[in-house]
């Protein structure tokens, strides 16, 4: 059988905790599609294309992983592709009530068809999360720990631009 499955998220930017939960999932599943929310209503640092981007040149050397972006309610995208699970990564326990609605909402307005499995993320970067990262880049700080060293160098570039 070959199983599939969808990790939807901001991405803005993909960061080292995102790598280590798309590396897991890939071993999981036969074929795994990242995919990029567009979302206007947030006021994002990279585009929907430049999240694209990054999450594709991270990503090159999985071969069952592809990147893509959705618009929209994530059932009609998952419906779309015939696919039937969501992936998300869970840091600690302050994740779990907005995921856990996320869940149980995409389940009941799928009627059953979109299930979602959860990953714990490795504990070197439970403490990680796309916000911490702009905040540190924005004062200039080192986020080196926190995302490849090329997505740093586009991060710290979007902020000298913007200051
Ligand atoms: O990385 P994020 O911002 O925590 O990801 C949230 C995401 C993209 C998984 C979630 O907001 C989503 O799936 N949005 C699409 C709209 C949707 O389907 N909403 C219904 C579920 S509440």
């Amino acid at each position: 059988m070959n199983k599939a499955a969808i990790y939807p998220g901001s991405f803005d930017p993909m960061t080292l905790g995102h790598l280590d939960v798309i590396k897991r999932a890939s071993k999981m599943f036969d074929r795994l599609i990242v995919s990029v929310l567009n979302n206007k209503a947030k006021n994002s640092l990279f585009s929907v294309e430049e999240r694209v981007s990054i999450l594709r040149e991270a990503t090159r050397d999985l071969p069952n992983v592809t990147v893509d972006s959705f618009n929209g309610l994530l059932i009609d995208y998952a419906r779309e592709k015939d696919i039937h699970i969501s992936v998300r990564g869970l840091r600690a326990i302050t994740d779990f009530e907005y995921e856990l609605q996320i869940a149980q909402t995409n389940r009941k307005l799928s009627q059953g068809m979109l299930d979602t499995v959860f990953l714990t993320t490795s504990l070197e970067y439970a403490y990680l999360s796309s916000s911490s990262v702009k905040e540190i880049a924005a004062f200039n700080g080192d986020i080196s720990q926190c995302v490849p060293d090329f997505v740093a160098k586009l991060v710290h570039e979007k902020f000298k631009n913007i200051n």
